[in-house]
């Protein structure tokens, strides 16, 4: 059976599977909780200077699917709101019961060195096994020189990655804001400064919806609100991809990566370290469902490497970065077609619609006397754009079958039709 522990930047775990700093890790009796429900380890949620934060009522919104499953969430919350030296009695208390479960700290100073080498001893005095510098909590504390305002400056990221480094001896994951153009910036600012990792990605700023009555945007507190921070499932996609950007940047290669972003299942955690994230943390969907959806992450994770062969979780963390590429290296021999299967077909006409009106008009509708509709596709117009596919309300019953061209591997540098072409690149695997 596939061995789940890890070690990330020192720290050992029993599994990949940590809860991200918020609501789930406020508190000892959430994490407690968590603890005796699985899960590996927990980032506590954001620790600050005292006076405690206060926070605003209401303070969460969501975006919904059609079936009302929460697609996307957003809040308006600060760091805690209780005070510090409750927490650091806590945290002391929870790490005495659990040792073996991963105890990191959130924190979120101003930029001011002394704070941080204040509180830094009191941290490490807990038993914490490192810290987390929230550089990304994207509403409220920017407005007062901290969080995302702080991760948006890559020269400030270095600045108080050095003073904890320097202030501390535990492991330093810096946590990187998405709310930034390039974020191998940040990422590359945080291991000058020594981090021992990163971990990405925070809250993306956001309004999920309006009131059209009261013309305000949720959530409302009074008659006004603000924006927010977005994460869920939502935004998976943004989060792996900008994990993949730190990964496959010479500049930071090698830095540990927590991963965070969406991660509901085994099957998204398996993404994120497959491009890269040695652990992952997660956050809306324990919010949503529970501290117990960490069985289904433990079980199918490890159900999943013992069928592929993976003994440990380092056997496959980073092996899907080679082949995450620049556009200009994929192979534009490479051709795929799409194939109805026609036993599967219910004869909705979503494919036809979709291909005729807004791709290459490459699937044909064949009407017969008795009024029968048959689709099918035009391959020698078909581009494999895949927008029939993902269309299609049956899965598997449009399939995107490779080609073979004969033709061998070249990408847009060597393609003659392109102008500028460049000296020929060595070649990827793509
Ligand atoms: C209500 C709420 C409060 C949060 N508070 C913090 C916080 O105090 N510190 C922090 O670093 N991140 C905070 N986050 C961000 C999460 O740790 C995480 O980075 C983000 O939600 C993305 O993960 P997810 O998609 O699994 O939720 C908060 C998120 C939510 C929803
Ligand atoms: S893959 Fe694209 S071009 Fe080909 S049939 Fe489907 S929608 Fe049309
Ligand atoms: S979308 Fe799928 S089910 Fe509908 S007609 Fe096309 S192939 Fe058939």
């Amino acid at each position: 059976m596939a061995d789940l522990s890890i070690e990330f930047c020192g720290i050992k775990s029993v599994n990949p599977f940590w809860l991200a700093s918020a609501p789930p890790t406020d508190k000892a009796y959430n994490v407690v909780r968590a603890f005796e429900a699985g899960w590996g380890g927990v980032v506590w949620k954001t620790l600050g200077e005292d006076p405690a934060a206060v926070n605003v009522s209401s303070r969460y919104s969501a975006l919904y699917g059609k079936n009302r499953e929460v697609i996307g969430f957003n809040n308006i919350e600060l760091i805690t709101d209780r005070s510090l030296e409750i927490n650091l009695q806590e945290i002391t208390q929870v790490k005495q019961d659990w040792p073996d479960r991963v105890i990191i700290v959130s924190l979120m100073l101003p930029c001011e060195e002394k704070l941080w080498a204040d509180i830094l001893p009191l941290v490490e005095a807990t038993g914490a096994d490192g810290i987390e510098l929230n550089f990304g909590c994207p509403h409220g504390m920017p407005e007062r020189g901290m969080g995302a305002a702080v991760g948006q400056v890559p020269e400030y990221v270095e600045m108080v990655t050095r003073w904890c480094k320097t202030h501390s001896k535990l492991p330093v994951i810096v946590k990187l804001t998405p709310n930034i153009t390039d974020v191998r910036a940040p990422a590359r600012a945080a291991k000058a400064g020594g981090a021992d990792a990163v971990s990405l990605i925070n809250t993306i700023n956001s309004i999920t919806h309006l009131d059209l009555d009261q013309m305000v945007a949720y959530p409302v507190v009074g008659g006004a609100s603000t924006h927010g921070g977005y994460c869920g499932t939502a935004v998976k996609p943004i989060a792996l991809n900008m994990v993949a950007e730190i990964a496959r940047d010479p500049a930071t290669a090698g830095l540990p990566i927590s991963g965070i972003g969406g991660i509901g299942n085994w099957r998204d955690a398996a993404e994120f370290m497959a491009l890269g994230s040695g652990c992952v943390q997660v956050c809306t969907a324990a919010m949503l469902h529970g501290f117990r959806i960490v069985e289904e992450m433990k079980d199918g994770l490890s159900r999943w490497m013992d069928q592929k062969g993976y003994t440990r979780v380092s056997d496959f963390v980073g092996k899907a970065v080679p082949n995450t590429t620049d556009w200009k290296y994929l192979n534009m021999n490479y051709q795929v077609i799409a194939q109805i299967n026609q036993d599967d077909c219910i004869k909705c006409g979503r494919c036809y619609v979709a291909c005729e009106d807004t791709s290459h008009q490459s699937i044909s509708q064949l009407i017969d006397a008795a009024g029968v509709r048959t689709y099918e596709v035009i391959k020698d117009e078909c581009v494999g754009c895949n927008l029939c596919e993902i269309t299609c309300p049956v899965q598997g019953c449009i399939t995107m079958v490779p080609q073979h061209t004969g033709k061998p591997y070249m990408n847009w540098t060597q393609d003659p039709r392109n102008p500028r072409a460049e000296r020929p690149a060595v070649a990827e695997s793509v």
